[in-house]
């Protein structure tokens, strides 16, 4: 089973993919959190190169699904063979939303590129937490060129695109309490999960 957390900066999916990990391993599940990038040697030296320079789309796209396919392979795969269950904090629809509907690349380009990096490996949902663009700026401290607001904006609306296309994404609300989202996050994950 893999599960998936996205949603725009400072919308709170690294707490809440956390918060999941922590209840299910409590619970004596096998479960495995991983990030994207990152989680492997190669694909953390890819997040280095991504937050430093400022690459050209096309560039950036091709360094997401890089790392995307040293993580799937060395950790994801394994990870699920031995029957973990695995907990990424973003996936495939951080490269639609970002790369697609924020930087403006061919969607069909990314679906294509998103299945052979994750050598078509779906995700069996994706929680995405939706949050105002003002409200999730609001929440950093730390402003990065990934944060502008007209390309936050342009992000959330892709999301929110994503979720309706793919029946997937569990749509859920992002505002209040970190507690009071997780018991969301649960409800929604309750039919997938059965916890
Ligand atoms: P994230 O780990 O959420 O940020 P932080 O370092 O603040 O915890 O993700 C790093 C950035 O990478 C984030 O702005 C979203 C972006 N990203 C993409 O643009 N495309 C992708 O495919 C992925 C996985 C991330």
């Amino acid at each position: 089973m893999l599960v998936a957390f996205e949603g725009i900066d400072g919308s709170g999916k690294s707490t809440q993919a956390r918060k999941l990990y922590e209840h299910l391993t409590k619970k004596g599940l096998k479960v495995e959190l991983l990030r994207e990038p990152g989680s492997t040697e190669g694909a953390e030296r890819v997040r280095e190169l991504l937050k430093n320079y400022a690459f050209l789309p096309e560039a950036e796209l091709l360094l997401f699904e890089a790392a995307r396919a040293e993580l799937v392979r060395r950790r994801v795969l394994p990870a699920l063979r031995e029957g973990k269950l695995v907990i990424l904090d973003r996936f495939t629809l951080s490269t639609l939303a970002y790369q697609g509907y924020g930087r403006g690349l061919p969607l069909e380009l990314i679906d294509e590129l998103n299945r052979f990096a994750s050598a078509g490996l779906r995700a069996d949902a994706f929680v995405l937490l939706d949050l105002p663009v003002e409200e999730a700026l609001r929440r950093i401290k730390r402003a990065d060129r990934f944060e502008e607001r007209s390309f936050l904006e342009r992000v959330r609306e892709g999301f929110l695109k994503l979720a309706e296309r793919d029946e997937r994404v569990l749509l859920v609300d992002a505002a209040g309490s970190e507690e009071e989202v997780f018991r969301r996050v649960l409800k929604a994950l309750s039919g997938v999960l059965g916890v």
